[in-house]
């Protein structure tokens, strides 16, 4: 049996001090094998750099995933390709720089883990992801013993349809981009795990990352304003997935969350 430690967006400088601080410890009480991980927020909230993707990589984060925010920071699209254990979104336009899948190890089981970009209410450019889905499947026939897929939209009703699409083919289609962790992580009939939102590594006295009075003045004048990163209550949320090789979809899918008071 594999453990797959998966942590939802990790958000500014509090959330992604907290991953490296604590996941050499998380490791080793959770057992888990292989740690993937949404980076895309992880310098001042918004996309990331090669040098913090490199300190989370060496503090025990075994795949760094993106998001729409991949490209936010500057140079980043020229860092990406000199980091082996980070994957940009599949269905990113095909010219973009990165690459759009891992295979990460644990001695001789290989884990494919790719991020598949929602179309509503994501404005960066994107190609449909579930025509996209028969291709990416086949051609990692032979390449992986499990497929992980993170599903990283806005609306819930395309991250449901990816999980009853790919049921039964994946581990594990696992929601992020939303930042709140949702309650309704389950087994689909064909054993892949399924939830709508794994949450955020990051301050929850927050919206979402942010600090909550600009927001809130945002919200109550429409003024703009500097949406500063939050500090406070930093959680760490994710999800454990067991794969057994050779079973479909996955035998086991709980919750994680930690610093929770
Ligand atoms: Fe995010
Ligand atoms: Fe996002």
């Amino acid at each position: 049996m594999k453990r797959i430690l998966f942590l939802g967006d990790i958000v500014g400088r509090a959330g992604r001090e907290a991953v490296q601080e604590r996941i050499g410890r998380i490791r080793k009480e959770t057992g888990a094998d292989l740690v993937i991980a949404n980076g895309e927020n992880a310098a001042g909230g918004a996309g990331i750099t090669g040098e913090i993707a490199r300190q989370l990589h060496e503090a025990g984060v075994d795949g760094i995933t993106l998001g729409d925010h991949c490209w936010d920071q500057r140079g980043f699209d020229k860092a990406i390709d000199q980091l082996p254990f980070v994957c940009r979104p599949v269905n990113l336009l095909p010219g973009c720089p990165g690459a759009p899948r891992l295979i990460l190890t644990h001695g001789d089981f290989r884990l494919a883990v790719l991020t598949v970009l929602g179309q509503q209410l994501i404005k960066i450019p994107t190609r449909p992801g579930f025509p996209m889905m028969e291709d990416l499947l086949e051609d990692l026939r032979g390449k992986a013993e499990a497929i992980f897929v993170e599903m990283h939209a806005e609306t819930t009703s395309e991250k449901v349809a990816m999980g009853w699409y790919l049921d039964g083919r994946v581990a594990a289609v696992i929601g992020t981009h939303t930042h709140m962790p949702t309650a309704d992580l389950r087994r689909l009939p064909r054993g892949t795990a399924y939830l709508s939102d794994a949450g955020m590594c990051g301050p929850y006295d927050s919206v979402l990352g942010r600090e909550v009075a600009p927001i809130l003045g945002r919200f109550l004048d429409g003024m703009p304003r500097r949406f500063t990163v939050a500090e406070d209550n930093v959680q760490l949320w994710g999800v454990l997935i067991d794969i057994e090789p050779g079973k479909r979809g996955c035998v086991a899918a709980e919750t994680f969350r930690e610093g929770i008071d």
